[in-house]
């Protein structure tokens, strides 16, 4: 169902407090509204309103087996959404909340089927954006929010994408501008014996390890059935139109850079995600003119610049209608650029038939 959908702007530091109690309101009326968080724009829904959850999930066309985050202002707003808080979350909590951490912990039956997908556990965190912020404790509900995206789309960082994407099927779209990090939060499992990364984030498995010294990595990427346990692990989740492919290794912009003469040479358009070093590696390229778009996303140094760019530079470039998306590999360990690669393989795979 079409639906006229609101753009309210605020300061993304000093939000207006009069917008966003209109779209508090909203949002306890059972309304769809996205918001930016510090990770990524979030679509939010009156978490305890099931009928509004069912029409978050037909707004984003998103399958029913995929459950949602549940986004609070505080850890004393998590008591009532699971059936217990153990120590180490509490930990968790006090050490990065708010902020870009997602805690999985048995579920309080208050929570609907339909948030969890059924599942006996539920996700929730408290971000750390200030609009995301006001607007949870000017709602005082906890709100159900997945990424602002079509099923199927890279997450939106800016209302721009929120827009390209909902516009029409959502009620209201609060616009505080880009969003800082850039990828989704880390999300953490803590439901089971062993404590378990089931999507890298900002927060890194090394900055768990002091709370949580046994800490892993969700081991395989193999979809189980029935409902997710971890996230993205629909395969095609964050992948653009355009097939992308990704050159790691240290000769990787090497083999890039001979791939794109050769693609361009038979006539297909490519769009190139390139680090600031790699002008000089790129100037064969250049030389071949208009079939190549490079976006430059910043020093393979600065994997935080990278982080915050990369998904609009896959929107921009899957918009231009490239045939092909060619994207150098960042190396390295800390908890971004383990999530930059998690997130551009998962972008890489295509769905065959
Ligand atoms: O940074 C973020 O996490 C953003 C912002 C808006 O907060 N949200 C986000 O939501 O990325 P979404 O729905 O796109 O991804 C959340 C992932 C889902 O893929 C889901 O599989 C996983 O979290 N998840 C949610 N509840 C879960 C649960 N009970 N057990 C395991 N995984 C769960
Ligand atoms: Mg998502």
């Amino acid at each position: 169902m079409e639906v006229m959908t609101d753009v309210i702007r605020v300061d993304p530091v000093t939000p207006d407090p009069a917008a966003l109690s209109r779209a508090a309101e909203c949002l306890r009326r059972g309304g769809l509204v996205a918001f930016p968080t510090e990770t990524v724009y979030g679509l939010g829904v009156h978490a305890l309103d099931r009928a509004a959850v069912q029409r978050l999930f037909d707004a984003k066309g998103r399958p029913a087996n995929d459950p949602l985050i549940v986004h609070v202002d505080a850890v004393e707003s998590m008591q009532a959404l699971v059936a217990n808080l153990p120590t180490a979350a509490r930990q968790l909590a006090a050490r990065f909340w708010p902020g870009p951490l997602t805690i999985v912990l048995p579920r309080s039956p208050r929570v609907p089927d339909a948030v969890t997908a059924g599942l006996n556990t539920v996700a929730i965190r408290v971000p750390a954006h200030p609009v995301a912020r006001a607007l949870l404790t000017a709602a005082g509900i906890p709100v159900a929010a997945p990424s602002a995206n079509l099923f199927s789309r890279p997450s939106p960082t800016r209302a721009s994408h929120v827009l390209d994407d909902l516009d029409g099927r959502i009620d209201l779209v609060v616009d505080g501008g880009a969003t800082h990090v850039g990828v989704e939060s880390t999300v953490l499992d803590l439901s089971g014996e062993v404590p378990t990364i089931l999507r890298p984030g900002a927060v890194s498995i090394e900055m768990l390890r002091d709370i949580l010294p046994r800490v892993e990595r969700r081991a395989s990427h193999a979809p189980s059935p029935g409902a997710m346990k971890s996230p993205g692990l629909l395969e095609r989740h964050y992948s653009p139109r355009a097939p992308l492919t990704v050159y790691d290794g240290s000769d990787g912009v090497a083999r890039l850079a001979r791939d794109a003469c050769a693609s361009m040479a038979g006539g297909q358009r490519l769009g190139i995600m390139a680090a600031d070093e790699d002008r000089e590696a790129l100037s064969d390229v250049v030389r071949h003119g208009p079939r190549a778009t490079i976006v430059y996303l910043g020093s393979e140094r600065d994997l935080a610049t990278v982080a915050s760019r990369l998904y609009a530079a896959i929107r921009e470039l899957d918009a231009s209608g490239v045939d092909r998306i060619l994207v150098r590999g960042f190396p390295g360990d800390d908890g971004l650029a383990v999530a930059i690669r998690d997130r551009l393989s998962r972008a890489s795979v295509r769905s065959h038939g």
